[in-house]
Formats: C-alpha cells, sequence, structure tokens
C-alpha cells in the first residue's frame, strides 16, 4: 500500500515503520505524502489506540532527505512553500492522532528525525542513540519542526541547540524533554512494549481528551481556562467510559476496555 512506510497492525496497536534504509530513512516528499495519508487514514480508525514509529535499518530517520531541500532551489518560490507547507500538515496530523502515539529511537534521530520524535506523546530511545537538529550544519534550519519542538525542548535548550546544530546523546534528549525513556538497546522493544500496555490499560476516550486538552491548555492562567477544564471533566465523567471506569475502580474490576 505505501512505498516507504511499512505498516503491521496488531490488535488495538498500529506498528509503523519508516522504511527507507538506504537513506537512513531521510524523508522526502513522497514519503511526507505517504505519512499524511497514513495519518488522515488512522485518525478515523477506531480500531487503534496506539501507535508506535520506528525506523527500518541501522536509524530511526535521519530527517530530510538533502537532495530533496537542495531540488526546492528549482522550484518556484510559491511551489516551495507549498511543498514545505505539506510537511507541516504532515507533523500537524500526526501531532493531533487522537491515539497515543509512541517513537522508538534506535541509532539516529536527526533534523527532521528529531522532528518526528517531537511529534510523539511518548519517546523511548536506545542508551546510543544519537540526536540533533543539525540543519544549520546544511546551510538550512529546523522551521516546520520548530512549533513541535519548542514546546517539548523549551526555549534555552533550542537556542543552544537549533543554534549550533551540534549533535547530543539519549541522555541529554531525556533531560530537555523529548525522550522520556532511555535503555540498552536490547532492552528497546520492552520498555515500548511497558508503554503499549499502559495505553492499553486507559480509557480510549479519556486518553483522546486528555491529548486534545492539552496544547489547549499550555500556556494559559487557571482562569482563562476554568470554563474549559470544567466542560471537559463533566463530559468525561458523564460518558460511558467515564461511568465505566469509576464503577470498575469501585467494584474492584477491570474496566471493559483493559487489554491483557
Ligand atoms: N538526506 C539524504 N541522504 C542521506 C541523509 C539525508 N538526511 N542522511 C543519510 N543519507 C544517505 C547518505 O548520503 C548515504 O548515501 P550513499 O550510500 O549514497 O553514500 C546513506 O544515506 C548512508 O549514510 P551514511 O552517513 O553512510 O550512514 P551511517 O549509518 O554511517 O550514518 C547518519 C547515519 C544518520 C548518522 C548519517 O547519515 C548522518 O549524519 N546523516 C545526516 C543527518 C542530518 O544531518 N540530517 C539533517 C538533514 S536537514
Amino acid at each position: 500500500m505505501f512505498r516507504y512506510l511499512q505498516v503491521r497492525r496488531d490488535g488495538p496497536v498500529e506498528y509503523l515503520t519508516l522504511n527507507r534504509p538506504d537513506v537512513r530513512n531521510a524523508f522526502n516528499d513522497e514519503v511526507v505524502a505517504e505519512l499524511r495519508q497514513w495519518a488522515d487514514g488512522l485518525a478515523v480508525d477506531p480500531g487503534v489506540r496506539a501507535v508506535v514509529l520506528a525506523g527500518a535499518g541501522k536509524v530511526f530517520s535521519a530527517g530530510a532527505d538533502a537532495a530533496w531541500m537542495a531540488r526546492m532551489a528549482a522550484a518556484s518560490r510559491e511551489d516551495n512553500e507549498r511543498d514545505a507547507l505539506a510537511t507541516t500538515a504532515m507533523l500537524r496530523a500526526i501531532n493531533s492522532l487522537p491515539v497515543v502515539v509512541i517513537g522508538r529511537i534506535h541509532g539516529a534521530a536527526l533534523g527532521g528525525g528529531s522532528g518526528l520524535a517531537a511529534v510523539c506523546d511518548i519517546v523511548v530511545a536506545e542508551d546510543r542513540a544519537v540526536f540533533g537538529f543539525t540543519e544549520v550544519k546544511l546551510g538550512i534550519l529546523p522551521a516546520m519542526i520548530s512549533p513541535f519542538v519548542l514546546p517539548k525542548i523549551g526555549v534555552s535548550a533550542a537556542r543552544e541547540l537549533f543554534l549550533t546544530g551540534a549533535r547530543f546523546d539519549a541522555a541529554r534528549a531525556r533531560a530537555i524533554g523529548l525522550v522520556h525513556d532511555v535503555v540498552p538497546a536490547d532492552q528497546l522493544d520492552r520498555a515500548v512494549a511497558h508503554y503499549v500496555g499502559e495505553v492499553l490499560s486507559a480509557a480510549p476516550t479519556g486518553v483522546a481528551a486528555a491529548k486534545a486538552l492539552i496544547p489547549q491548555v499550555w500556556g494559559r492562567a487557571p482562569e482563562e481556562v476554568a470554563a474549559l477544564t470544567a466542560r471537559t471533566i463533566a463530559g468525561q465523567r458523564g460518558s460511558a467510559e467515564g461511568q465505566e471506569g469509576l464503577r470498575a475502580f469501585l467494584d474492584k474490576r477491570d474496566p471493559a476496555w483493559v487489554v491483557r
């Protein structure tokens, strides 16, 4: 179905693997289009509760395909900008999926590869993985990924890392908030499976509502979002899943949505 993506479904879990290993899963306009198509399909698929995003071959992703970036110089300014907007739309589509996206980072996540990590909800990395917003080393800059990276790593780390293009290790990626767990390579799949298990014991509509709430509340004063947060909890605790979860807790049983 896709040329550069491998998709495997295991019950409520979708395993999506970037599959362009010859160029270390660098992505060009075709990969961007496929990712967008995949995300649009997943957003309306009621059977999925978690996504695991990984890379085939030696690394997770070497980011934007340098040949594609160079080629855009020959395009009209309009086409050049339209192409960039397509990348933004793809990142937005993944970022706002109503299910949990877990990034599985091995080898390297550089440039847009680190940008893809930033649109995941949870990121697990092997301890020897290398990260970097390396774009300035190639004469370009981390532009389309910046709205997704900044809320994760903050302005201070961005000023250091965007402006130097320096590579950094998984421990640093975790310290700045890009990564949530760092494990030896042979424990990477187990760490991912742990998070999948956590997600599958959480209420799907509660998870989706919590994910949608975060960007609406972030950076705003409590009084500004009081009505929104009240409306959100009122809706959720009155919903079938809210009722099932609260009742199951009081009855000392698993809620119906738990998958073991
Ligand atoms: N765009 C296009 N091609 C890329 C690429 C990219 N971002 N990253 C790697 N490749 C290509 C290389 O040119 C090479 O092609 P070749 O086989 O025709 O020579 C192939 O992928 C393998 O790359 P190589 O560097 O030999 O692999 P490696 O396993 O030793 O190292 C990386 C992997 C990811 C650490 C290294 O390729 C790298 O640092 N890439 C650049 C990452 C980057 O700065 N991205 C930001 C882009 S804006």
